[in-house]
């Protein structure tokens, strides 16, 4: 675990870097006539604001087991956590889930106002993919693969359509079976993305690339699972966000359905099979093994 804390700082002190340059009102690029300063403030708040970097660290040790190096994954990996931001901005709105609390800070529609988190979000996605197709990789149909495999695990029937799902849920009974759904699609996707698109910068085969989207997929399942987890067992001040929301808004959870110590379990089988689903890979892969182990154990 001590070599994951070392390895999971230093790619977030890249991303954060390479996110402090690009994410600036100065220099317009091609096609742009200005970046709106107060943009760019809500923007940077959205995004400069201190999360774990887990989906970039996800992008970064998958293509690394290709040869890809941490400076040659940045862009895919910066680009994600744009989009990820994004999601979190809009899932905090007073329309959605009404959070005043992110990352230990004001939300973005609190430190600014609604309309312009709303269009910082809507900002932030749109960068996600100017990234992914102008600088991802020096291969244009490595750089035409991950923007569109970013489209949709982030749209209509990934990501998005996952927090249409989750909204809807909160007026009905879901089933075991239809929120796994919406979680595999609001949190999985996009996790699912990060492992396969690391595999897509290293030019895997198809079983390697195959390996990585199903690890991707089970740990984007326990991801969920913590996160629900945490929602009725942690506190505000160490999870940096509203504890207890999912309750008092009658989210559709597997917490909710089966209790905390049935998601416990379940958790367990889900790093289990990530940690098989490696089982091709040697030591290269100690990095994505931690990584499921400190999913599930993270306290925040
Ligand atoms: C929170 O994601 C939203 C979920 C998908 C549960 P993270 O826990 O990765 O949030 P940050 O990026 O570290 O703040
Ligand atoms: C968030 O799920 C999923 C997305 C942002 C897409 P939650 O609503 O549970 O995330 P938190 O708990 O607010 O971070
Ligand atoms: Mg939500
Ligand atoms: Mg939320
Ligand atoms: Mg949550």
């Amino acid at each position: 675990m001590a070599d994951l804390k070392l390895q999971m700082a230093k790619i977030a002190d890249a991303v954060n870097g390479w996110l402090d340059v690009e994410l600036n009102a100065d220099s317009a690029a091609e096609g742009e006539r200005q970046r709106p300063e107060r943009l760019v403030a809500a923007m940077r708040h959205g995004v400069l604001n201190g999360g774990k970097r887990v989906r970039p660290f996800l992008v970064v040790e998958s293509a690394a087991l290709f040869g890809v190096s941490l400076d040659d994954a940045l862009p895919t990996a910066c680009a994600l956590e744009c989009l990820h931001s994004f999601s979190l901005v809009h899932d905090d709105l007073p329309a959605m889930d009404d959070d005043d609390l992110r990352r230990g800070q004001p939300t973005v529609h609190k430190a600014f106002d609604e309309a312009l988190a709303i269009l910082a979000g809507d900002a932030l996605s749109t960068l996600a993919f100017d990234i992914l197709a102008s600088r991802s990789s020096a291969d244009a149909a490595v750089r035409c693969e991950l923007t569109t495999m970013l489209a949709r695990a982030s749209g209509w029937g990934g990501m998005i359509g996952g927090q249409v799902l989750d909204i809807e849920a909160e007026d009905g009974a879901p089933t075991d079976a239809e929120i796994r759904t919406l979680q595999a699609m609001k949190t999985g996707a996009l996790i699912r993305f990060a492992c396969e698109a690391g595999a897509v910068l290293g030019g895997a085969d198809d079983a390697a690339r195959a390996a990585l989207r199903s690890y991707g997929e089970t740990v984007g399942l326990a991801f969920q699972l913590a996160d629900d987890i945490l929602d009725v067992t942690a506190d505000t001040a160490t999870l940096g966000k509203t504890a207890g929301k999912d309750l008092d808004a009658d989210k559709g959870t597997l917490v909710a359905l089966h209790g905390v110590d049935a998601v416990r379990d379940m958790l367990g089988e889900a790093v289990a099979q990530a940690h098989e689903a490696l089982g091709g890979f040697g030591a290269e892969a100690d990095g994505l093994r931690a990584m499921a182990t400190f999913i599930a154990e993270r306290k925040s």
